[in-house]
C-alpha cells in the first residue's frame, strides 16, 4: 500500500511507478533527509505535538537507519517512490506507530526543498575548499616563475612579452571570482524552507526557528509558497559551476597547446597524461581534454534547470523532481575536475628556456620600439608607423629588431640612439610594464602578496 494510497482504488500502472520514482537518484540525499527528519521530530516533541517517547523512538530509529544505510544493510524500493517515503517506510517498519507521526505538519514539498538545500550547502563548502586548493597551487606556480619570460598573445599571435607568473595570476583572479560566486550563492541558500508544508504552511504550532537552528540555517524562509518552490540556489550554484568550467576549460586549452610539439612550453607529468593504443610515441593531455570536454554537460545542466523552472506555476510541481540529477552531476563533475586539475598543474614542468625563446621571436618588442620613439617626442601614431616599417624590413631580411645597427635605425628616425637596445631588451620590455596589474616582476610580486593575504582570510 502506498503511503498516499487512501483515496485510490487501483494500483499505479507499473510503467508510471517506474517513471515517477526518483529513488534511484535521490537516495543520495539520505543523510540530509535523516538530518531534516531528526530536526523535525525533535521540534514536534518540543512543541508538544508528539510525545517525548514517540520523539525518542523516531530519533533513535532514524539514527539506526543512517548506520544501516551506510552499511548497505537496508534496501530501498522504487514502490516507495523517493528517499523521503523510503525512509519513512523503513522507520515505521523499525519502530512501529510513532514512525507514522513523523510527517505531522510536514510535506514532502518542504522536506525535499530542505534536503536539497542542506546538500547544496555541504557541497558548496567542499567546492570552496577545492577552489582554495587550486588557488594555493596557482600561487606556488607563480612564485616559482616570476622570472620566466614567455610570449603574451592576442589572437593567438605573439603580442608582448610577459612572465609565466603573470599569466598564471590571471587565472588566480578568475578562480577568486568563482570562489566569491559560490560563497555568494551559499549566502542566499541559507534559509530553511522546513515548515512551509505543502505550500501554505500548517495549522500545527511548529517552531520553524528551532528546526532552522538545528539544521544550521541562518534564516527561515518568509513565504511558504516560495519556500517549497525556490530552486534559485540550484540555478545559482549551477551557473557558478558553469563559469568555473569555462575557466578550467580555458586553462586546459592552454595546457594542451603548451604541451604540443609546436609549443613545447610545458611537459605534463606522466601521472597526468596517457598514451595511445597504436602510436607508441604518444603522450596525450587527456586530463585537460576531458575537463575541457566536461564543461558541456555542466552548461547543459544549467540550461535544463532554467528551462524546467521557467514556466512553472506556484508552488511545487513534479517537474521539480528533475532538478536533482543534473545538479548532482554538476557537483560531481566540478569536484572531480578541480581535484585532478590541481595536481596536474602543480606537477607540470615549465620549459623556461623554450618559453623565453618564444618571447624573443615574433617582434614582441615592437610596441617598445614605438614607445621609445613616442617618449622621444614623436607622436605615437607616427612612431607606430615607423616601427611598422622597421618590422617589414626585418621580416624581409629575416632579422630581429634588436639586430639592426644604429645606422639602420637612424635611417628611419634620427631620434634613435644607443639606448634603443636597452629599451627593447626582453627583460626591459617585461619589467618596465610597471602599471598596476602589469607583468613587471615588482607588480606580480605585489599581486601575489595581496592574494596570499586574501587566502589567509578564507
Ligand atoms: N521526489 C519529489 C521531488 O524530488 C519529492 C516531492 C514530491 N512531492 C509531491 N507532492 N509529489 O521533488
Amino acid at each position: 500500500m502506498k503511503l498516499w494510497g487512501g483515496r485510490f482504488s487501483k494500483e499505479t500502472d507499473e510503467l508510471v511507478e517506474e517513471f515517477h520514482s526518483s529513488i534511484t537518484f535521490d537516495k543520495r540525499l539520505y543523510k540530509e533527509d535523516i538530518e531534516g527528519s531528526i530536526a523535525h521530530g525533535t521540534m514536534l516533541v518540543a512543541t508538544g505535538i508528539i510525545s517525548q517517547e514517540e520523539g525518542e523512538a523516531i530519533v533513535r530509529g532514524l539514527k539506526e537507519l543512517l548506520v544501516e544505510i551506510e552499511a548497505r544493510t537496508v534496501k530501498f524500493t522504487p514502490g516507495a517512490e523517493d528517499i523521503h517515503m523510503n525512509i519513512e517506510t523503513l522507520l515505521t517498519e523499525k519502530i512501529g506507530e510513532p514512525g507514522k507521526k513523523l510527517h505531522t505538519g510536514r510535506s514532502r514539498n518542504d522536506q525535499v526543498a530542505t534536503d536539497l538545500k542542506l546538500f547544496a550547502k555541504n557541497e558548496g563548502q567542499e567546492i570552496l575548499n577545492l577552489l582554495k586548493g587550486l588557488l594555493d597551487t596557482i600561487i606556488t606556480i607563480s612564485s616559482g616563475n616570476l622570472d620566466t619570460v614567455m610570449p603574451g598573445y592576442t589572437h593567438l599571435q605573439k603580442a608582448q612579452p610577459i612572465t609565466f607568473a603573470h599569466h598564471m595570476m590571471a587565472y588566480f583572479e578568475m578562480f577568486k571570482r568563482d570562489y566569491g560566486r559560490i560563497e555568494d550563492a551559499l549566502k542566499r541558500a541559507d534559509t530553511s524552507p522546513l515548515g512551509s508544508g505543502a505550500l501554505a504552511g500548517t495549522t500545527f504550532p511548529l517552531d520553524r526557528e528551532m528546526t532552522k537552528s538545528l539544521l544550521g540555517f541562518k534564516y527561515v524562509s518568509l513565504n511558504s509558497l516560495d519556500g517549497v518552490s525556490d530552486r534559485d540556489y540550484v540555478i545559482e550554484m549551477e551557473s557558478a559551476c558553469a563559469i568555473i568550467m569555462v575557466h578550467l576549460s580555458r586553462i586546459c586549452e592552454e595546457v594542451i597547446l603548451w604541451s604540443s610539439d609546436e609549443f613545447q612550453f610545458a611537459t605534463l607529468d606522466d601521472a597526468y597524461s596517457t598514451g595511445s593504443s597504436i602510436m607508441p610515441q604518444k603522450k596525450n593531455p587527456d586530463v585537460a581534454e576531458l575537463v575541457r570536454g566536461k564543461s558541456g554537460r555542466v552548461f547543459g545542466h544549467l540550461m535544463a534547470t532554467l528551462t524546467m523552472l521557467k514556466g512553472l506555476p506556484l508552488a511545487y510541481n513534479k517537474d521539480m523532481q528533475e532538478d536533482k540529477e543534473g545538479f548532482f552531476d554538476t557537483i560531481d563533475t566540478i569536484k572531480k575536475s578541480l581535484l585532478t586539475m590541481t595536481p596536474m598543474l602543480l606537477t607540470m614542468k615549465v620549459n623556461k628556456e623554450v618559453m623565453e625563446k618564444g618571447a624573443a621571436g615574433g617582434f614582441t618588442n615592437a610596441t617598445d620600439v614605438a614607445d621609445y620613439l613616442a617618449k622621444k617626442g614623436i607622436p605615437f601614431r607616427e612612431a607606430h608607423h615607423i616601427t611598422g616599417e622597421l618590422v617589414a624590413k626585418c621580416l624581409m631580411e629575416k632579422r630581429t629588431l634588436e639586430s639592426l645597427s644604429l645606422e639602420e635605425f637612424k635611417e628611419y628616425s634620427t631620434v634613435f640612439d644607443n639606448d634603443i637596445y636597452e629599451a627593447i631588451a626582453l627583460l626591459t620590455c617585461v619589467n618596465e610594464r610597471k602599471s598596476i596589474g602589469g607583468p613587471a616582476k615588482e607588480q606580480v610580486e605585489k599581486h601575489i602578496a595581496i592574494s596570499k593575504k586574501w587566502l589567509l582570510t578564507l
